[in-house]
């Protein structure tokens, strides 16, 4: 949860009310994370900057912090409950204290964040006292700090000695009176991201960073943005920075500088280490500005939902293969091509994931023991790191998370990493630490999803992980013909997903004769013991209703036709049955109409839980909604979550992922 965005307008004018716009919008589009409370600073007027008195006894030709021109303390404002809360609660207070919305600033550093609820510290702000050993854990916050003492510092220094002391995984953006109209961010463990807009379109192209040269210092207008989510980014610009652990980034004048901080070094040596500067390249978000937007449905649930069969067809584009002249149908993963052959040969296939991205996993379990004739384990990430259960050289782990940076995800893959498997990543979610870390791995390309309970992200992750095992299971003669059948059946299941959407209505009848109900059980087995835990996983999630997802075969500990037994059980005990059947199977499941049928339509079976869990994930929107409740951000529930709650994420391991996938990059010279 939680987030940080900030904005700095560079030889340009923006009004004050711009610039609160600016930030209220991109906390706007931070609010599907989940947050307690939310906070903004921006700055007070631009009169001249008033002198520190006090004096110093330093003799260093570097700026004394108390010999700096000090602009008067910034306006920061915060409030408990949401967004619109806060922007009420800022025009109320900027009226009150008349203070000029139509000023305009041509160099201005506002920031933002949403939060936890508000602590004592966060209230009043944290002082730093000189020479104080001060670890304290920092999950993603923008937290005001005001330096004390009379150091001779710059502010990448400041933030340095700050980032030295810190514990845990962050992402902060600072911003200080000492240094007007400068910002610094720093992260570990946590995603930040710095989105440049130039307003001379002819110098957007191919600059690299380096030092305090970035961009040059010609006074070109630009706008400068810093997230820690895309989405706040991508409707200002899609040229972004994605800033690595470790890394000092700072907007002094029009300019970016990038400082390279060795956490370990300064860490164990006791000594400071000394910050490098390092030079970046831009890289481009693969997203629009439509993926952010509602379009014409009510709620960012409803629509992803709906928008299934695209980001199906999208996760598949360029993926699938049939005809060509020698009429093979095969699978291309680009991401995997070079890595297969050592998968082929693991001992074991180990997937790691947290809710509803496990249960994608699980649901795909079956058909890639199938075709790669590999053992298949499942691990919840939070579980393997808390047994430390064995994971060796000769294993592949793969890693799913719609996010890429659910921090149970990360740990469970720091220590895979460590105990020497081959690391597979599968994510929605491009320069993730996820995707850039892992050894290799898979984007599902879904789109960016903001309503909090995951729906398309789910079925476009079971879909590559079926392309997955075709993938490896690609050259068994012995298969052929049935990996074919899925090929045919993954072409045409945007279409099949399509017709199972039209069910909409009879989904939102069923949820409001559900809507009084206590308890929804859900169950299922083989392919669909995965959409069983999804299903009840989403109900929960959203409608905020007790349900539990059940491997039908716990009910009754037979195999004896399967789930008709089932049924034939649970209807004898006065169960109220709904059941969920191919199309033209409702006689058989149902005799004498005795349970309410949804019919969808029958696909290969591996692919079945793809379609299966569309009706739920329908039914859980609308008992959400019938109840009241908001469906995008329920309560107590955040869309990932970056900070673990007991074993902080382990900062110096993250930084040895950094270094690795420094070492990675620089191979591929993609930075
Ligand atoms: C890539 C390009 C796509 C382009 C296509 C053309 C990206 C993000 N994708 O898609 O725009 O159209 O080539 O051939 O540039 N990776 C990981 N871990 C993960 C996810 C991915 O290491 O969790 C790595 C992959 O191993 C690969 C790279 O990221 O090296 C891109 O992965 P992916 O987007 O899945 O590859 P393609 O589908 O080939
Ligand atoms: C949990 C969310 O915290 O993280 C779930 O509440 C989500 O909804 C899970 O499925 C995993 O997230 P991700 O981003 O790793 O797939």
């Amino acid at each position: 949860m939680c987030g940080i965005f900030a904005y700095l307008n560079y030889n340009v004018n923006r009004e004050r009310r711009y610039i609160l716009q600016v930030l209220f919008n991109g906390l706007r589009r931070l609010e599907y994370r989940g947050y307690d409370s939310a906070g903004i600073s921006i700055d007070n007027s631009t009169s001249d900057p008033i002198t520190c008195s006090c004096s110093s006894s330093s003799s260093s030709s570097q700026p004394l912090l108390n010999s700096l021109p000090l602009s008067p303390p910034p306006l920061v404002f915060r409030q408990e409950g949401n967004i619109e809360s806060l922007v009420k609660s800022v025009y109320q207070e900027v009226a009150t204290i008349d203070l000029n919305l139509e000023e305009s600033f041509s160099i201005h550093a506002g920031i933002a964040h949403t939060g936890g609820p508000l602590t004592e510290s966060q209230l009043h702000g944290i002082v730093i006292p000189k020479h104080q050993h001060f670890p304290f854990k920092a999950n993603a916050v923008a937290h005001y700090i005001w330096i004390s003492g009379a150091q001779p510092v710059t502010f990448s220094q400041v933030v340095l000695e700050v980032m030295r002391h810190l514990e845990g995984a962050y992402a902060l953006i600072f911003k200080s009176r000492h240094y007007p109209n400068e910002l610094i961010a720093c992260k570990r463990g946590s995603p930040l991201l710095l989105g440049v807009k130039e307003l001379n379109e002819d110098i957007n192209s191919g600059s690299a960073f380096h030092d305090a040269k970035f961009l040059s210092m010609d006074g070109h207008s630009k706008e400068l943005f810093l997230s820690s989510d895309a989405n706040a980014i991508v409707e200002h610009t899609k040229r972004v920075l994605v800033i690595e652990d470790g890394e000092v980034v700072h907007l002094k004048d029009g300019s970016v500088s990038i400082l390279k901080f060795d956490n370990d070094k300064g860490r164990h040596s006791g000594a400071h280490s000394r910050p490098s500067s390092v030079q970046r390249a831009l890289s481009v978000l693969e997203m629009e500005v439509e993926q952010i937007n509602k379009g014409n449905y009510e709620h960012y649930m409803q629509k992803e939902i709906h928008e299934q069969p695209e980001s199906l067809t999208t996760t598949m584009r360029g993926r699938l293969i049939r005809g060509g002249s020698c009429k093979a149908k095969t699978v291309l993963l680009g991401g995997l091509k070079d890595h297969l052959k050592t998968i082929r040969r693991s001992r074991r296939i180990v997937f790691v994931g947290c809710g509803t991205s496990y249960n994608a996993a699980l649901a795909a379990r079956p058909i890639l023991e199938e075709l790669s004739g590999v053992p298949v384990t499942m691990e919840i990430a939070s579980d393997l790191v808390d047994r430390q259960g064995p994971i060796y050289r000769e294993d592949t782990a793969v890693f799913v998370s719609q996010s890429g940076e659910t921090a149970d995800t990360l740990l469970a893959f720091e220590y895979a990493l460590e105990n020497g498997a081959l690391c597979v990543g599968i994510t929605n979610t491009v320069s993730s630490a996820i995707a850039r870390h892992t050894h290799c791995g898979v984007h599902i390309n879904a789109g960016a999803e903001i309503g909090v309970a995951s729906t398309k992200a789910y079925t476009s992750q079971i879909v590559v992980m079926a392309m997955l095992a075709l993938a490896i299971g690609g050259d068994a003669i012995s298969s052929q013909a049935r990996r074919e059948a899925i090929i045919d059946g993954l072409f045409d299941l945007p279409n099949r997903v399509r017709e199972v959407l039209k069910l909409d209505h009879e989904m939102k009848d069923l949820a409001k004769l559900l809507m009084a109900e206590q308890s929804l059980l859900v169950f299922g087995r083989g392919y669909n013991y995965a959409t069983a835990l999804e299903g009840a996983l989403k109900v929960k999630e959203v409608a905020l209703m007790h349900s539990e997802g059940m491997l039908a075969g716990e009910m009754k500990h037979v195999a004896y036709s399967k789930q008709q037994s089932v049924i034939q059980q649970l209807h004898a005990r006065k169960g109220r049955l709904i059941v969920m059947c191919s199309k033209g199977d409702a006689a058989s499941v149902s005799p004498g109409e005795s349970c309410r049928v949804i019919e969808v339509p029958q696909v290969e079976d591996c692919l079945q839980p793809v379609v299966n869990i569309v009706p739920l994930q329908l039914l859980a929107y609308h008992l959400t909604v019938l109840k009241g409740y908001n469906v995008d951000q329920p309560r107590n529930l955040a869309k990932s979550v970056t900070t673990q709650s007991q074993n902080s994420p382990s900062p110096d391991g993250l930084a040895k992922l950094d270094s690795k996938a420094a070492q990675v990059a620089g191979e591929s010279g993609q930075y």
